[in-house]
């Protein structure tokens, strides 16, 4: 008999990191709509409060990078985030998108049939945690009942602060290297997942975490090459800039 050999993620087990962001500006809604052009249902975007307590979807701790303007988040407020342009500086022909509250994505995303990781991102900025996991819990609270929402996050006090407020929602704790004491530090949060990178994975990793009941996804992986061996020993799914080369 021969045991069959998974070669690749089922759809449900793709998302597209901060939408498909290889070929559209990361975290803006004309990412998330080329994810789901591209066929994905899931996609991983970045939330950080500005200076207002307004939850915005983006990556960095400042707009320096994926938008025309300048300055930290925490200096900022809705209304200066409006001003700014978040598409010209990744193509101009995506000049006029702009960054989005996690509110409108959540509106935008179940417009678009699509489900999200929202990942939590801590920064020097944030004066309060409780803060943070309200405004993110208030957000995803206005989903459609059909939408599924998952948390990821590299700060594991956010995860059990959100763990703590809807138990019932899958939290994945974010790393790049793997722990010795990982079943530990999860079983703390709680959570029964791991969001790994991808280079830190391995075989016999997989196979233990199975056993454990603990699910395992690899981020961010780019070439279905580097993931191949990982499917049969039992990954759970893939973050990638470009959903397509996953969804064949
Ligand atoms: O969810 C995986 C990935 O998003 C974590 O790293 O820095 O791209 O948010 P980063
Ligand atoms: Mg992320």
């Amino acid at each position: 008999m021969t045991i069959p050999v998974k070669p690749g993620p089922d759809r449900d087990e793709v998302q597209a990191h901060r939408g498909a962001s290889a070929v559209a500006p990361e975290n803006t809604i004309a990412a998330f709509r080329a994810a789901a052009e591209q066929g994905a249902r899931w996609v991983e975007l970045d939330v950080a409060l500005l200076a207002d307590g307004t939850l915005v979807v983006i990556h960095d701790d400042s707009v320096d990078r994926t938008t025309s303007g300048k300055g930290n988040l925490g200096t900022l407020t809705r209304a200066d985030i409006a001003q700014l342009d978040a598409g010209a500086w990744f193509d101009p022909g995506f000049a006029g998108e702009r960054l989005s509250t996690l509110v409108e994505t959540i509106v935008a995303l179940g417009e678009l049939g699509l489900s999200a990781n929202v990942e939590i991102k801590q920064h020097k900025h944030h004066k309060s945690l409780d803060q943070l996991v309200q405004a993110v819990h208030k957000a995803i609270g206005q989903r459609r009942p059909e939408m599924r929402i998952m948390i990821s996050s590299f700060d594991p006090e956010a995860l059990k602060a959100m763990h703590a407020m809807e138990p019932a929602l899958e939290m994945a704790m974010l790393w790049s290297e793997l722990p010795t004491d990982w079943e530990a530090r999860l079983a703390a949060i709680p959570a029964t997942t791991i969001h790994l990178n991808y280079k830190a994975l391995s075989v016999g990793f997989l196979e233990k975490a199975r056993a454990c009941g603990v699910k395992v996804r690899a981020w961010t992986s780019n070439d279905p090459v580097e993931l191949m061996s990982f499917w049969g020993a039992g990954l759970a799914g893939v973050i990638t800039d470009n959903p397509k080369i996953y969804l064949g």
